[in-house]
Formats: C-alpha cells, sequence, structure tokens
C-alpha cells in the first residue's frame, strides 16, 4: 500500500532497552524486547525508506535491508542517534532514565552496603536532543508509556520534547513490553487518533501510512 512513497528518505529508529552499568556485572534496564520498533523500522523500509536502527540489546534479528546498530546505554545510544544526519526519527527505545554515575570497576560486594551508595545521574533525552537540533529532522516522533493518564500524560511529553508526533501506550499488566501486539494513539497539534489494538506490524504499518498522508498535506 505503501510501497515505494519513502524512496529518497533516510529515516531513523531507536528501539529496544539500554542498560546501565552498576559494576562489571550488573547493570539496570526494562522490559523492551524491541518489537514494536523493529516493526516500524520493517514498514519504513518497506515503503521504500533507507533505514537505519539503533538497537539496544535484543533477541531480535536485523531485519532485511536495514542498517543495525547496536549500543548498550543511553550514552551510546545517543552518540549513534546524533552520527546520522535523517529526514525523520521514531524514538521508539526504552531508554533509562537514570544510571549510575559511574560503574565501578569491580564486582560490588554483598553485605558492604555497596549497592546502597551507588550514585545516580540522569541520562540525557535523546529525542528531546534530536528535535532540538539546529539540523532538525523534519520528523521527530516519540513513544509515551504510560502507567496511566496515558492520553494526557502523552500530550504532555510531546510538547515538553518538542516532537511533531507522539505515540502513546499504556504498560505494565502485560501490556506493550515484550508483547506481540500494542494499543497506540497517534497525538499530534491537531489532535489525537486511535490507532487501536493490533499487532505490532499492522500498528507500524499504519503509523509509516499516516506520516506518508501527513507530508502530503
Ligand atoms: O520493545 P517492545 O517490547 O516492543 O515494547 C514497546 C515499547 C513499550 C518499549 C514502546 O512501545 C514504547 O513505548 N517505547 C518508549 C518507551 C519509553 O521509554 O517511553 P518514555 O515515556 O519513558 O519516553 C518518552 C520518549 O522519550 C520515548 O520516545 C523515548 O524513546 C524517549 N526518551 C526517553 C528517555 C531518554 N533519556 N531519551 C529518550 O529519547
Amino acid at each position: 500500500l505503501v510501497s515505494g512513497q519513502l524512496a529518497g528518505q533516510h529515516w531513523l529508529v531507536s528501539a529496544g532497552p539500554t542498560r546501565e552499568a552498576i559494576d562489571p556485572v550488573r547493570y539496570v534496564s526494562n522490559h523492551s524486547s524491541g518489537k514494536m520498533g523493529y516493526a516500524i523500522a520493517a514498514a519504513l523500509r518497506d515503503a521504500g525508506a533507507q533505514v537505519t536502527l539503533v538497537s539496544g540489546p535484543t533477541t531480535l534479528d536485523c531485519p532485511d535491508g536495514i542498517e543495525r546498530v547496536a549500543v548498550n546505554s543511553a550514552l551510546e545510544m545517543l552518540a549513534a542517534c546524533q552520527a546520522v544526519n535523517p529526514d525523520g526519527f521514531i524514538a521508539c527505545a526504552a531508554v533509562a532514565d537514570f544510571r549510575p554515575a559511574m560503574a565501578a570497576e569491580h564486582k560490588l560486594k554483598k553485605g558492604q552496603g555497596d549497592l546502597n551508595d551507588v550514585h545516580w545521574v540522569e541520562n540525557p533525552d535523546i529525542v528531546a536532543a534530536v528535535a532540538g537540533a539546529k539540523r532538525r529532522p523534519r520528523w521527530v516522533i516519540g513513544f509515551a508509556a504510560e502507567t496511566e493518564n496515558a492520553i494526557d500524560n502523552a500530550r504532555a511529553k510531546r510538547i515538553r520534547k518538542g516532537l511533531d508526533a507522539i505515540l502513546a501506550n499504556t504498560v505494565g499488566d502485560n501490556q506493550a513490553f515484550g508483547t506481540d501486539d500494542n494499543h497506540l494513539h497517534w497525538i499530534d497539534a491537531h489532535g489525537d487518533t486511535d490507532l487501536g489494538h493490533a499487532p505490532k506490524r499492522v500498528l507500524a504499518e499504519a503509523l509509516v501510512r499516516r506520516i506518508i498522508d501527513l507530508a502530503k498535506e
């Protein structure tokens, strides 16, 4: 349906979790599987775009015809995203908001209170950095993973981060993270649209179709 419509465009997609090292054997992360972001990358490819997929650690194979850049931490993900200058960026990664200020050089020992002494610092906001860059892509689209009031929280997040649109999904209770299907709401400056509950592949296609339609207006 959307075949060839993004030909000549370069799109960047972030997907999966980040891992923030505590010591050489431990990290903090989240339940993102990468499925939603990988489905979006494949849908963009099917629409004819050149796609760079910056991916945190997942068990997924890289879809054919897509360049994957594998990263671990949020800082690595930021650097990989800033290394490309795309026409559009879809930030689907579940980036850890915090990291230990310094990963310990040696494995922390139990019984000495070491873990209580880990000092946490905030990670940079990758999608906000891209949206605020001098050479801003034409499209910067984020996701909002919410456990309550998904639409209202996502609306505020879109404006705070300077995004053209945001996809709201409710997480927790076995929803969105790691599942094969999802329920998404598209939110932009004009309002919001329920994209419904469907397999992630189907939602990814609906999302790409929406971008193509809006670009024609
Ligand atoms: O990977 P799956 O198992 O398929 O699950 C899909 C998903 C639930 C991970 C996905 O649909 C989703 O919601 N991704 C965003 C998860 C998230 O971290 O949401 P957030 O509300 O915390 O962040 C809002 C936006 O800012 C996101 O676009 C996120 O990529 C971005 N962000 C957040 C923090 C940060 N330091 N840098 C960022 O760029």
